[in-house]
């Protein structure tokens, strides 16, 4: 096996190992990509403030996330076609959040569907929804769902409409990829990708293809989003939802106080502070640097999360001294995936849980329950530079 130091290291080999079409879909952001850039260079603007001659014996990541144990405050966010990034993906990277003691969270826009997770994993994973407008496709996913005894819904509030995201579009993204001349001389070098596909049947949208009405082409994510997505989506929607679910309600693509307190509302148990990875408001704030109005407005009332761009334990650590209680990762577990299936998703998880345990013992803290403001040395307009 390769020498895996940090997430970059795996980027490299995911780079090398999978189609351009799979890569580019996930290391894109929307239009600019000014939003996405900034998710991860607004953490560099955070330092950290250096401690000494404290007892780190026994420190521990441990901490819960909606009321689940957890070895460290970071849950796989979800990521559509996990399939395509390596064969039975979702099943692979569920199953390492599984013995790692991490929580999955499948996606609606997953190749393996809810019902193969859970027939292949022994606990209790994450479900996110998107809302489609055929009510009764709603309706079987959230009984799906329960069905497979999924432990929270996570739902996405950011993608009612799909932002632009260039190179999907230049590459002609679906799963399974068309053939077409670029596509074959990329997948041509690709071979032992393609070898592990010829060996899955799980090759399409595994929770949509027979399931959902009004999809002509369930191949192309943008096609089947702009016709089947409701885009009349609001609050009472939301609330309608929380009502049809009786576990907890995580809602994820939050950046806005005002918005925030409309989750209180509608009766979320947790908010993921998200701007979706930079893939949706191009020229949005970053996620990170929307947190600490967030935690002002909501955060003594609600279980905030953040996700968009964590790459390391280090920023694990700067979200939650900034308040939030867990965190997501996507695009650093994903490189893991595409460069070595489960082993890779294990490898990710196992950098940024050293990365975290490290920075925690030289910031002189033994619990992440301990971590705060205290932690951090911040420019002094870092939450209010644009207001
Ligand atoms: C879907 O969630 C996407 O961002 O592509």
């Amino acid at each position: 096996m390769p020498i895996i130091t940090e997430i970059e290291d795996l980027k490299r080999l995911y780079k090398r190992r999978v189609p351009k079409m799979f890569y580019d879909y996930a290391e894109t952001g929307s239009w600019t990509e000014q939003t996405f850039r900034e998710n991860s260079s607004d953490f560099d603007e955070i330092r950290l403030r250096q401690r000494v001659a404290v007892d780190m014996a026994g420190r521990s990541t441990a901490t819960r996330m909606v009321g689940q144990d957890c070895k460290m405050p970071v849950a796989l966010a979800p990521v559509g076609l996990c399939g395509m990034q390596s064969a039975d993906g979702e099943i692979k990277a569920a199953r390492a959040a599984e013995k790692f003691g991490v929580p999955f969270t499948l996606s609606t826009m997953s190749i393996c569907s809810i019902e193969d997770v859970a027939s292949h994993t022994s606990k209790p994973f994450w479900f996110q929804v998107y809302t489609l407008k055929d009510d009764d496709f709603m309706k079987r996913l959230f009984a799906r769902a329960k069905d497979a005894k999924c432990s929270a819904l996570v739902i996405t509030v950011d993608l009612q409409v799909l932002g632009q995201r260039h190179k999907d579009l230049k590459n002609g993204l679906s799963a399974p990829p068309k053939l077409t001349p670029s596509s074959i001389l990329n997948l041509a070098t690709k071979v032992p990708w393609g070898l592990e596909m010829l060996q899955t049947r799980r090759r399409f949208f595994g929770n949509i293809v027979g399931h959902a009405k009004g999809v002509t082409d369930p191949s192309s994510l943008s096609s089947w989003t702009a016709e089947a997505f409701d885009p009349s989506l609001d609050w009472n929607r939301i609330r309608e939802f929380r009502s049809w679910w009786d576990g907890p309600v995580i809602l994820k693509g939050i950046l806005d106080a005002e918005d925030a307190r409309r989750a209180l509302d509608v009766g979320a148990d947790a908010i993921v502070v998200s701007n979706h990875g930079g893939r949706q408001l191009d020229g949005a704030l970053s996620s990170i640097r929307m947190l600490p109005k967030i935690m002002d407005a909501v955060g003594d009332k609600i279980e905030v999360h953040l996700d968009s761009g964590i790459r390391s334990g280090q920023d694990v650590l700067k979200a939650l001294a900034l308040g939030a209680r867990g965190t997501m990762i996507g695009r650093a577990f994903v490189y893991g995936l595409g460069a070595m299936g489960e082993a890779g998703v294990t490898r990710a998880l196992e950098v940024i849980h050293k990365e975290l345990d490290v920075t925690m013992a030289l910031c002189g803290e033994r619990s992440v329950a301990g971590l705060g403001r205290h932690n951090l040395l911040l420019p002094a307009d870092f939450a209010d530079r644009w207001s």
